[in-house]
């Protein structure tokens, strides 16, 4: 098993760029099943992105990837197709459950594992199964695995979402793409990487017409022609930068190949707790604030303040002046990085799904332990503030989705180092 190990107050300095989006990489992977041939550039070599090329290969899909130019071609030959996406690959991966979508549209059929819980929630598929039969699909649930049926291929529907799901709303986006007629889905997930999916899924020839919260898609063809497309950056990993620059960058630390565009209610936040910000146009300066004040947030679906960056903003706020309240109200259990952090020295409380952080605090190194992608990113802010040394255990979870983590940290002059 690989550790980290941090040693802390190291003044951050120098220049991080951005990889691109995981979040975003993820469903455009799905949706190339619908495709011929395909290439994404900008993808981010991180686990999760090499699961779901493996599960991509497993349905009889031809990949290849250029780790070097973080490219990725895909052609769908169709032969020897097989329509299943085994326990293996999903249990790993919770995203391997959006090529039901495009299974379904392209073949009529899929056998798909259902995810499974995680650390952070149970996370049900039933708001992904509810659109498809919407659109017509006959679903069964069998041996923990979901097996979809559309013989005579999905009809278009009208479609409200009871509550916001990014997976959901991309499963249905992509079933939704053949779909006879005209689909329309109210009361969607907008992120960032849902626009991704869609601009990706318009040069495939779908045409889909998106305004607030609502999406009309029209029974598409899927050009022929070779696709390209390059993903967007990655928002979390570029607040998570953010965030480490507010805690040590006494100088500055310059973050580029982003669009700060995507990301205002992050700026909005850090500024608030005043964090000093030079925003460009691709490019974002963060200082080390003076006196860091208290804050109250609640995490909430797109355009509000993402989930993916709560653990990240507990570190931040353990540093601010006064007690903090940080309500996560998209996840039942995202709180998993709380008891490492108070091995740390933070002061952190919980209360129903709201955690009251008091500080300043003073954290000092410990042996702790990684239990989700961004928990573990949390401890790894902490490590560097923290006096002495920081050891973190199960640093799989750090790989499923940041890349070059320890290359772009020690560039900006952090120690620390993989075992
Ligand atoms: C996506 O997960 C992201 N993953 C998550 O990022 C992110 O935290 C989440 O959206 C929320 O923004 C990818 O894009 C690959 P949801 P997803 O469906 O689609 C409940 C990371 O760190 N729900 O929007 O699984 C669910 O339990 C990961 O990169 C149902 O009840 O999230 C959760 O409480 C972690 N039924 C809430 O909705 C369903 O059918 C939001 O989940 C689906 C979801």
């Amino acid at each position: 098993m690989q550790k980290l190990i941090i040693k802390g107050k190291k003044d951050l300095s120098g220049k991080i760029s951005i990889s691109g989006s995981k979040n975003a990489t993820l469903p455009i992977l799905a949706a190339s099943i619908l495709a011929n041939n395909v290439k994404i550039k900008n993808v981010p070599l991180v686990k999760d992105i090499l699961t779901m090329i493996e599960l991509l290969n497993f349905i009889g899909l031809k990949t290849k990837l250029s780790k070097k130019k973080n490219i990725i071609e895909i052609s769908n030959l169709d032969k020897n197709i097989n329509t299943l996406a085994p326990y293996k690959l999903v249990k790993t991966m919770r995203a391997g459950v959006l090529v039901l979508g495009s299974l379904l549209a392209k073949y009529g059929k899929a056998k798909v594992s259902l995810p499974g819980g995680c650390a952070i929630g149970t996370r049900p598929v039933d708001l992904h199964l509810f659109a498809l039969k919407k659109l017509g699909a006959k679903i069964k649930i069998k041996n923990g695995y979901i097996i979809a049926e559309a013989k005579n291929g999905l009809k278009g529907a009208k479609i409200k979402f009871p509550s916001i799901s990014v997976g959901a709303t991309e499963n249905a986006l992509i079933a939704a793409f053949k779909a006879k007629g005209k689909t329309i889905l109210k009361n969607c997930a907008i992120e960032p990487e849902i626009k991704d999916l869609i601009s990706f899924l318009k040069k495939l020839g779908a045409k889909i017409n998106f305004n607030g919260r609502t999406i009309i898609i029209k029974e598409s063809k899927v050009k022929n022609s070779k696709i390209i497309h390059k993903v967007i950056f990655d928002r979390i990993e570029l607040g998570t930068y953010m965030i480490a620059g507010a805690l040590l960058a006494k100088k500055k630390l310059f973050i580029d190949k982003i669009d700060p565009k995507l990301v205002k209610s992050e700026i909005d936040v850090l500024k608030k707790i005043g964090v000093k910000l030079i925003i460009k146009k691709t490019s974002i300066i963060v200082k080390k604030g003076g006196g860091l004040k208290r804050i109250n947030i609640i995490t909430k679906p797109y355009p509000h303040f993402p989930t993916d960056l709560q653990a990240q903003l507990m570190v931040l706020l353990t540093q601010a002046k006064g007690e903090s309240k940080i309500k996560e109200n998209i996840f039942e259990n995202r709180f998993m990085h709380v008891p490492e952090l108070k091995r740390m020295g933070a002061r952190i409380e919980i209360k129903n799904k709201t955690a009251f952080i008091k500080g300043p605090t003073k954290l000092t190194g410990a042996e702790v332990m990684a239990t989700d992608l961004r928990a573990s990113v949390s401890l790894v802010l902490a490590g560097l503030i923290a006096e002495n040394k920081t050891i973190i255990n199960r640093i799989y979870h750090l790989d499923r989705g940041y890349e070059f983590l320890e290359r772009k940290l020690k560039n900006c002059k952090a120690e620390i180092k993989r075992i």
